[in-house]
């Protein structure tokens, strides 16, 4: 895809990732509607990246809003040629002391969400005519189960169950469905455990990845790809 004068929905693009992603895209001409909820942060985006991108503070959970909007926003003359499903949160902690509330939160946000936003922007890309990409952010943790992150795990685990159906689905409608699963990205998503460490992987990186991935020939797919750091964490650490 030229990515010029295309259109992408970014959710979570208020930091981190999705703040990276939006960055990348931007400046290869693509409109990017930033979706989150802290709208100071979009806006200071926008103050950086210029008109082509267009702040939508909304939290992905609203579905109600979040299906007003993309019904005010899209239809078969204006269909977002992109739709990157960033928006995510990982609360951690032995199952028994994982509360009921935060695993429902991280179901909502990091897969539920998803689908319902899915099912809004696909009948739009199928009706158009050209090739259209839909991008999961998955984790490590959707293809590797560790202690004490099991809601999390358990969200990443059926991101790219949903995304290969997906993928097998809305292939012969000229739709791409990729998901990514990165290893540790220097982020905020580390500041409730334990923060970052310089061996992280960088957002600037991995956006550079969502790049080429967009960017390949129509008719070569890209459905799964996973990034990590060479060496995860300083020897000595
Ligand atoms: N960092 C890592 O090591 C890593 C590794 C693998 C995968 N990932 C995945 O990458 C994605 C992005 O994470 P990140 O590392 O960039 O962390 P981050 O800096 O904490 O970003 C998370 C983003 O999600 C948004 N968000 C969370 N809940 C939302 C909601 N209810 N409605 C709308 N937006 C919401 C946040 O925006 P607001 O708070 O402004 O709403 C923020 O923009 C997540 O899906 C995460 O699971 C991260």
């Amino acid at each position: 895809m030229h990515l010029k004068g295309k259109s992408a929905i970014v959710t979570g693009a208020s930091s981190g990732i999705g703040a990276e992603f939006s960055k990348a895209l931007t400046e290869k001409g693509c409109r990017v509607y930033g979706l989150a909820r802290r709208e100071e942060r979009l806006e200071d985006l926008r103050s950086r990246l210029g008109d082509l991108f267009v702040p939508v503070v909304m939290d992905v959970n609203d579905y109600e809003s979040v299906e007003e909007w993309v019904g005010k926003t899209f239809s078969g003359e204006h269909v977002p040629d992109i739709l990157l499903n960033n928006a995510g949160l990982g609360l951690f902690g032995a199952v028994d002391q994982l509360p009921p509330e935060d695993w429902d939160l991280m179901v909502q946000t990091n897969l539920t969400s998803i689908f319902r936003l899915t099912r809004l922007v696909t009948p739009l890309m199928k009706d158009s005519d050209g090739v259209n990409h839909i991008v999961n952010i998955a984790s490590v943790a959707g293809l590797i189960g560790n202690p004490n992150i099991s809601g999390y795990n358990a969200t990443k685990f059926a991101v790219r169950g949903f995304s290969e159906s997906l993928m097998k689905e809305l292939r012969n409608f000229r739709i791409k469905v990729t998901c990514i699963y990165p290893g540790s990205i220097a982020t905020e998503f580390f500041e409730d455990h334990g923060g970052t460490h310089p061996n992280m992987l960088k957002g600037e990186d991995v956006a550079n990845t969502l790049i080429h991935i967009l960017e390949t020939p129509d008719n070569f797919l890209i459905d799964e790809i996973t990034v990590r750091p060479l060496i995860p964490k300083p020897p000595d650490k």
